[in-house]
């Protein structure tokens, strides 16, 4: 059997995503989900390109002992010298050096002739190699490059002692025969190729990211780099769950393949993603979407009764979804409710436990029964917030069909109680309206999206939103058995985040 090894950028190209950023804490956090998954890579960041990159990617390289960690640098010594300081505590460090090879980057973005990438690309991996024994080497847009400049690059900074070779299709330009042809390519024109690991590393622009990966897989590529729900620069990166489902749901296609990832893991790995990033996952997303396993035509439903194979090529347990279960209610005390949240992998410390079983206390009062999804968006919205440092103290909403509607906020900032009244063109806009009186940012509401975390009437709603603020767009998630309440938390969560950040 041979390994595809799986090369997690959800903390590097995901954290592109326009929107997506997440604190050093944050990052550590998905860190410790993406080892205990069994990646083999976690690329963590772009030490050069800020102090809290470099933070970001040193916290990482300190606390992980599995798999192996990497920083991205471009071909210059001092973002090579920035990602070597921030994985030096580093088990398993590894630097990943890029350079474009294709002419459209050379002329326009470089404006330097082949020689000097040439160049450049052997002097960058030389150092790196000096400072760290793992390098990657990525010739960006390599689908779009001319092949005989790319054989020479590859082959030369093999020679200067680069241990993976990425393709990447950097702008998601790529087909699966395409990129079939281009590994094998490599292989055949490259001498020296078999020193090295060839890997893959799609995006997303023309929704081919999950197949042209795949096809380089069969074409020999030993590495993939994905992210976790495909986020990742513009349309996204290649899918994680999606390349690892499906190497071990086709077995007979992927013969002799397998990778070390720990499937169970992939829906709570994803949902934390989610949540961290206010990404929400499509309904309709393949193997971690809400519906990814809901049958709703009577015909399907009928048959997956009878026999499981008729209209499920996966089983939901193998990729750790299980039916939300009704757990507790009002009456159950801190015990269970602890119990309960280290059963779905939450382990709080006894102020995070606190806060949050006085909010669970709270829903309880309003939703009768309360199941693991509920408790997950309860805890989540509990614990991670960052600093809080405007709270939502009390409202009230006076809205119908004939009436304007106006909103009466009240929020707590360090002990103060600060109000405001609003007319609005909906209650919601009110109550915004209500709180950008009293925060004095104007804020402009860019998405707003509303979702329904379990079934049922008094269902919690969770309002995941982005707003844009003096130039900066900031996403905040809330919840609560009222949507014009899990509305307001939302907003001022995306203030605290400005705040805090
Ligand atoms: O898409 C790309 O080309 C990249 C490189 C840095 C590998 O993300
Ligand atoms: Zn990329």
């Amino acid at each position: 059997m041979e390994k595809i090894i799986i090369f997690d950028t959800t903390l590097r190209d995901g954290e592109q995503a326009p929107g997506a950023s997440l604190t050093a804490q944050e990052k550590l956090e998905i860190a410790f989900q993406l080892e205990k998954l069994g990646v083999d890579v976690i690329e963590a960041g772009f030490p050069i390109a800020s102090p809290g990159d470099f933070q970001a990617v040193s916290d990482i390289s300190k606390r992980i002992k599995n798999s192996a960690v990497c920083g991205l640098a471009r071909c210059l010594k001092q973002d090579i010298e920035a990602a070597n300081n921030a994985l030096k505590i580093a088990r398993h460090p590894r630097i990943h050096i890029f350079l474009a090879t294709s002419k459209i980057h050379l002329e326009y973005k470089f404006k330097k002739p082949e020689e000097e990438i040439f160049a450049l690309a052997k002097q960058a991996t030389k150092l790196a190699r000096r400072l760290c024994d793992d390098i990657e080497f990525s010739p960006e847009d390599a689908t779009r490059s001319e092949r005989s400049f790319l054989y020479r690059v590859i082959e030369a900074v093999i020679d200067q002692g680069a241990r993976t070779i990425n393709i990447p299709d950097t702008v998601g330009y790529s087909y699966p025969q395409e990129v079939y042809s281009l590994i094998t390519d490599i292989k055949n024109n490259v001498p020296n190729i078999n020193k090295a690991v060839i890997a893959i590393h799609c995006h997303d622009d023309l929704g081919m990211a999950v197949a042209n990966s795949l096809s380089a897989v069969l074409a020999g590529a030993r590495q993939v780099h994905c992210t976790i729900n495909g986020i990742g620069e513009r349309a996204g990166n290649a899918s994680l769950e999606e390349i690892v489902m499906a190497i071990k749901t086709r077995k007979d296609a992927f013969i002799n393949l397998y990778t070390q990832i720990k499937t169970k893991e992939l829906f709570p790995t994803s949902r934390l993603v989610s949540n961290l990033t206010d990404f929400i996952v499509p309904p309709n997303k393949a193997v971690v979407g809400r519906n990814a396993f809901a049958h709703e035509s009577g015909i399907h439903q009928d048959a997956v009764l009878k026999k499981k194979i008729t209209y499920e090529i996966m089983d939901p347990h193998d990729v750790g979804i299980s039916e939300s279960q009704l757990v507790l209610g009002k009456h159950s005390g801190r015990h269970a409710f602890r119990s309960r949240l280290e059963a779905l992998g939450f382990h709080l410390n006894d102020e995070q436990l606190n806060k949050a079983f006085i909010r669970f206390k709270e829903v309880a009062d309003k939703k009768k029964d309360i199941f693991d999804d509920d408790l997950r968006i309860i805890v989540e919205d509990e614990i991670r917030v960052v600093k809080p440092i405007w709270q939502l103290e009390s409202f009230e909403v006076n809205s119908g069909t004939k009436i304007k509607p106006k909103a009466l906020v009240t929020v707590n900032k360090k002990g103060k109680k600060l109000n405001s009244v609003s007319s609005g063109d909906g209650p919601v806009d009110a109550v915004f309206k209500a709180i950008d009186k009293i925060t004095g940012y104007n804020a402009k509401l860019e998405d707003f999206r509303l979702e329904a975390v379990t079934s049922g009437k008094d269902a919690l709603g969770q309002v995941s939103l982005k707003l844009k603020i003096k130039d900066k767009v900031i996403s905040g998630r809330g919840s609560s058995t009222d949507i014009i309440e899990a509305a307001i938390r939302a907003y001022l969560n995306a203030v605290n985040k400005l705040e805090t950040k």
